[in-house]
């Protein structure tokens, strides 16, 4: 292969040196990526606007400048030159059109807009307990959410990205056959609650977060199929519920807060199930063989964005124990992500 027709990843998995080069350089991949993501260059060239020259004019770029920014993304395997000076995009790129299954074009957003001011924070991070939001802004990035409603829509749009891309395979394992209610507890969009009750005829469900992202996915379930299954309850799950359901998904969830916190969430959600219920943890994990390739990049985001953390079996078994809660079972299912069920004592 001529070095030329080399891209990025072939290129830099060649010697622990270019490796490195690499990982430094990433910075301005991701900005550069940013930049596509939000002017819509991505969305122009899949949407047939290909030649060079009008896509310079409609995005008010210097031609000779995208020119340059489309070679690096050639490079990146986000688009390919398929005659002189007009581009498609690969299947990597199309990963960054907005509102498609499995998009991370509101990751690319969300990374590339507060949580790069967070992230600034890095050293003050470590040298404190406290979370790269409260040191940017001054509070968790639950309430900064409440009151950024811009922020707010992108967070949930890259959550559902993220919850796509790595566990739709997930909900397929778990088994709702003998649950006649169910409750996704901070289930955001409701895009996984819609799942399961669309596979189950049988099951009922609540879709539980706060009242911001609720009053977003009342718009969305009023084109749900099955909306009459479904009910919408806006709330804090740091306070007891007043529901009983037979199976709670926590999906994404106990990561994003310390022990304390995340015991309280636990037990609420223990005291809301009725006999013999049972919760769903849909978690990275860190543990030997069964740690998904992503779970030491999210526990750093982690670490950076909130309070949280992604946990050990072992450090989830402490909390269950505090809860009241006791490990049924455990699998990482696709390699990106976890499944853990949980019972009560
Ligand atoms: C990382 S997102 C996960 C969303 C969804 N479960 C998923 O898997 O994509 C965390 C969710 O917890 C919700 N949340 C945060 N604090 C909350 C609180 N105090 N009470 C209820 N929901 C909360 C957020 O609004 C958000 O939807």
């Amino acid at each position: 292969m001529s070095i030329s027709s080399q891209n990025y990843f072939d290129v830099y998995s060649t010697t622990d040196d270019l490796k490195l080069f690499s990982l430094l350089s990433t910075n301005i991949h991701t900005r550069c990526i940013y930049i596509g993501v939000k002017d819509g260059l991505f969305l122009q060239i899949e949407s047939g606007v290909e030649d060079l020259n009008i896509l310079a004019k409609n995005l008010g770029y210097n031609t000779e400048r995208l020119h340059r920014l489309l070679k690096n993304f050639e490079h990146l395997n986000l688009v390919k030159e398929k005659n002189e000076n007009q581009y498609e995009l690969t299947s990597s790129g199309k990963k960054l059109l907005p509102n498609t299954k499995g998009s991370f074009a509101h990751l690319a957003l969300l990374w590339g807009e507060e949580f790069q001011e967070v992230t600034n924070h890095l050293h003050e991070i470590l040298k404190s307990e406290k979370s790269g939001f409260e040191c940017a802004y001054k509070e968790n990035v639950y309430s900064y959410l409440e009151s950024n409603l811009k922020m707010a829509e992108n967070f949930n749009l890259a959550m559902r990205g993220v919850s796509e891309y790595c566990s739709e395979d997930v909900l397929h394992e778990i088994d709702l056959n003998s649950a006649n209610k169910i409750a996704d507890i901070g289930g955001g969009s409701g895009a996984n609650l819609r799942a399961f009750i669309t596979n189950n005829s049988h099951l009922n469900g609540i879709l539980f977060d706060q009242k911001s992202v609720i009053d977003k996915a009342i718009e969305e379930m009023e084109t749900f199929q099955h909306k009459n299954r479904v009910e919408l309850i806006a709330g804090d799950f740091f306070k007891p519920f007043s529901f009983k359901v037979d199976v709670i998904i926590l999906s994404k969830i106990i990561h994003n807060w310390d022990d304390e916190r995340a015991v309280q969430i636990l037990t609420n959600c223990r005291n809301a199930l009725n006999d013999n219920g049972k919760i769903y943890l849909i978690e990275w994990t860190l543990e030997h063989e069964r740690e998904p390739l992503t779970a030491r990049t999210m526990d750093i985001n982690m670490m950076i964005a909130t309070c949280g953390k992604v946990r050990s079996f072992k450090e989830f078994g402490k909390l269950f124990d505090n809860a009241g809660l006791k490990f049924s079972q455990a699998k990482n299912i696709s390699n990106k992500i976890g499944l853990i069920e949980v019972t009560t004592m």
